[in-house]
């Protein structure tokens, strides 16, 4: 299960179980949130492993592991929960309160090294990314959409000030020295 313990193959037996549509096990190459959010990734297998413990780990996967074993009952570690939908074929993940720490690759596992003909855990390989959820970071679409909200306020905003400089002002200015002009003291101009 742990990579680097004396399987050099290991890596690339990894590398061939992630090659699409010959996968027993698939999910999310990445997944995106920001800090303080929460995100959930979904991970597919295939029926004959309905019965088998899935787990979550950070790589190298050498500790903070959640483990599910049974169906449809939440497992959680601190922030971090996994639940089996055998009825779907699927396993949920979830993260919460995220921090940037959080970002990393990330692997979806099934305990298959105990069953016949694997050596090996079949894994799927997810990488993680945090934001920091400012407004105007570039990365995250929807922050970025924001961005470009702001600008277009301010930009109407700019035209209402100007037409107000512009009309409205000397507007006002003529009103003002008309009224002027009439009230002016009769004979001292
Ligand atoms: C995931 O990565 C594999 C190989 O890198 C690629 O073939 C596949 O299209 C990717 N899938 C998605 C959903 O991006
Ligand atoms: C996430 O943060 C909120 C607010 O601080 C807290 O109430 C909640 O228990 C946290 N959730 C987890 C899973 O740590």
């Amino acid at each position: 299960m742990t990579p680097g313990n004396g399987r050099p193959w290991l890596p690339v037996a990894l590398l061939l179980l992630q090659v699409p549509g010959c996968s027993s096990l698939s999910g999310p190459n990445s997944t995106m949130g920001t800090v303080g959010g929460s995100l959930s990734v979904q991970c597919r297998y295939k029926e004959k492993f309905r019965e088998t413990a899935k787990y979550w780990c950070k790589t190298p996967c050498l500790r903070d592991i959640v483990v599910t074993k049974e169906a449809d009952r939440e497992v959680r570690t601190g922030r971090v929960s996994i639940r089996d939908h055998r009825a779907d074929l699927t396993f949920t993940v979830t993260l919460e309160n995220l921090t940037e720490d959080d970002a990393g690759t990330y692997r979806c596992g099934m305990d298959t090294s105990g069953l016949p003909g694997y050596m090996i855990d079949l894994t799927f390989r997810v990488v993680v990314s945090v934001s920091p959820g400012e407004l105007c970071t570039p990365l995250p679409q929807h922050v970025v959409t924001a961005c470009h909200r702001v600008p277009h306020r301010s930009l109407l905003s700019n035209i209402y000030f100007l037409l107000l400089v512009f009309l409205e002002v000397p507007v006002l200015l003529s009103m003002l020295s008309a009224v002027l002009w009439v009230n002016r003291p009769q004979g001292s101009w």
